[in-house]
């Protein structure tokens, strides 16, 4: 938790693309959010390399890699909202997981972690979340379960300019931050890294 009492949920956008509309949903959380919450936007992942060991052992995590580590330590929870690519998480997104995971005192151990979808298709990225729900067991995050945001019909949801105008999502939306902050208050606590 900051001085000022809010809680500092760090936001990962799982698609790289300028028009994202889950990069649209992370700009609309501000105004959904019961408030006492700030949302960060995390370093972009779009200039992570690809994971290779024989780097990582040569050089150690390339800044753009600690840069997000530091980001996720600080922060009291993490927010992920990622499309589907292929019924599964989207390549640069496990890249930048697969990096931060090898870094001693990986920082995704008992963070409070929430995930997102926006798709295109009917079920709203909901077997990306899945996947990436079993990811992050893999690095011992606490990922939170219910209610769950997963966004179909993109276009229909967002309008041009990328504003979340459906109310019924909104109202989907307004309710899981809410419960996440509830969630992050009792659970989440950062662990000391000396
Ligand atoms: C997709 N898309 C997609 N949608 C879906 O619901 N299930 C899927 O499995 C896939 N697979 C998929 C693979 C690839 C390589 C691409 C590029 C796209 C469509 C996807 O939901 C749509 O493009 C979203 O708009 C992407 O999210 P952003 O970039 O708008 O945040």
């Amino acid at each position: 938790m900051r001085q000022d009492g809010q809680l500092e949920i760090l936001t990962l956008c799982g698609s790289i693309r300028e028009r994202s509309y889950n990069a649209a949903l992370i700009r609309a959380l501000p105004a959904l959010s019961p408030g006492g919450m700030v949302f960060v936007e995390a370093p972009l992942i779009v200039n992570i390399p690809h994971y290779d060991a024989d780097l990582q052992q040569l050089s150690g995590p390339p800044s753009a890699v600690a840069a997000l580590v530091t980001a996720i330590r600080d922060a009291d929870g993490v927010l992920i909202a990622s499309p589907e690519y292929n019924y599964s998480v989207p390549g640069p997104l496990k890249n930048a997981i697969d990096w931060v995971s090898r870094v001693p005192k990986q920082p995704f151990a008992a963070k409070p972690v929430l995930i997102q979808s926006v798709s295109g298709g009917l079920l709203g990225g909901a077997r990306m979340q899945y996947h990436l729900r079993q990811v992050l067991v893999s690095l011992d995050a606490l990922v939170f379960t219910r209610p769950e945001v997963m966004i179909g019909m993109a276009p229909t949801k967002f309008d041009e300019q990328g504003n979340l105008t459906d109310e019924a999502t909104q109202t989907m939306v307004r309710t899981q931050l809410a419960a996440f902050a509830t969630f992050v208050k009792a659970y989440g606590q950062k662990p000391q890294v000396v």
